[in-house]
């Protein structure tokens, strides 16, 4: 079962623990990471898989069109799991454009690279010859369950869920997800979507709020708390969403979402 995939965004917090469970799950599959190492990215985090035969990394940023037909050209992948964005909602108040280019151009400029390469395809199926895996090519986007805006006090999102972004962050990540729905309806790429709540565990960025707050606790700082802190989010360990996100890109139904959440619900404020 031959696959090439390209997964951007690999040396982030989620994107390391899926280029990990893809390089050790499957051993076929020519992994190519792509990524810019912007200061979110860190090829630390993929220290143990670096010298696998089926992993190759790709520095590059998803804003150059030149270097993604590049790589689109010389690897031929089947399949792309993009999880390659501007992720930080604190960094989105602060410079809300730079979020628009990665997450809204950028997310588009890769759909017109999948696009360009896959419309050579015959018309009999979304397969490249060279993949002889019997699955069918696909764009997967990894997306927030931040674009339907805040959880109540009870009840969950559904794929169902009126989109309902208030943060630059989460608005740019809504529009990513429309893009990528826009070039499946008009364009006929075979793409899926998953919108993940919180993620947590190895590798979380110091600056998010789990990492930060056991940091200030250990050095006896004040933890700092947003708003009335009484907003609900839900919570899920990252290689549970790795492992989420492999049933997806081999599962899922071309054209559709998967909601992705642990049943594990906090306000930021509890007691
Ligand atoms: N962290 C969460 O709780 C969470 C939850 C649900 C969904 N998501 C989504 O999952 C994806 C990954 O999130 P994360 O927390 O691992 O992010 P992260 O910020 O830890 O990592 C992002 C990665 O993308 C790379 N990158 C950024 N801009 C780039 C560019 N222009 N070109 C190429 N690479 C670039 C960075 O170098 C980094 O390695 C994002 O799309 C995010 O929206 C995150």
């Amino acid at each position: 079962m031959n696959r090439t995939i390209i997964i951007t965004g690999g040396a982030g917090f989620i994107g390391s623990h899926v280029v990990r469970l893809f390089v050790t799950q499957y051993p076929n599959y020519k992994i190519i990471n792509l990524d810019a190492l912007t200061y979110a990215g860190n090829l630390e985090n993929l220290r143990d898989i670096e010298n696998a035969p089926n992993y190759i990394f790709e520095k590059v940023n998803i804003l150059d069109t030149a270097e993604l037909e590049r790589v689109f050209n010389q690897y031929q992948p089947d399949g792309v799991i993009h999880l390659a964005a501007e992720s930080h909602v604190d960094r989105s108040i602060v410079s809300p454009l730079d979020f628009v280019y990665t997450n809204v151009i950028g997310t588009v400029n890769l759909l017109n690279a999948a696009k360009n390469l896959w419309s050579k395809l015959p018309a009999s199926g979304h397969r490249l010859p060279t993949a002889d895996c019997g699955l069918p090519t696909r764009f997967y986007h990894v997306s927030t369950d931040e674009v339907y805006g805040a959880l109540g006090d009870t009840g969950f999102f559904t794929e169902e869920t009126k989109y309902d972004p208030h943060s630059p962050y989460s608005a740019s990540k809504a529009s990513s997800d429309h893009f990528v729905r826009a070039y499946h309806d008009t364009y006929g790429l075979p793409v899926v979507i998953s919108n993940c709540s919180n993620n947590y565990g190895p590798n979380h960025f110091p600056e998010k709020l789990i990492p930060l707050f056991i940091n200030n606790i250990i050095h006896k700082k004040p933890l700092p708390v947003y708003g009335d802190g009484l907003y609900t989010r839900d919570w899920l360990y990252v290689k549970d969403h790795a492992a989420a996100i492999d049933l997806v890109f081999h599962k899922g139904k071309t054209g559709d979402t998967y909601n992705i959440g642990g049943f594990n619900e906090w306000k930021i404020l509890t007691w």
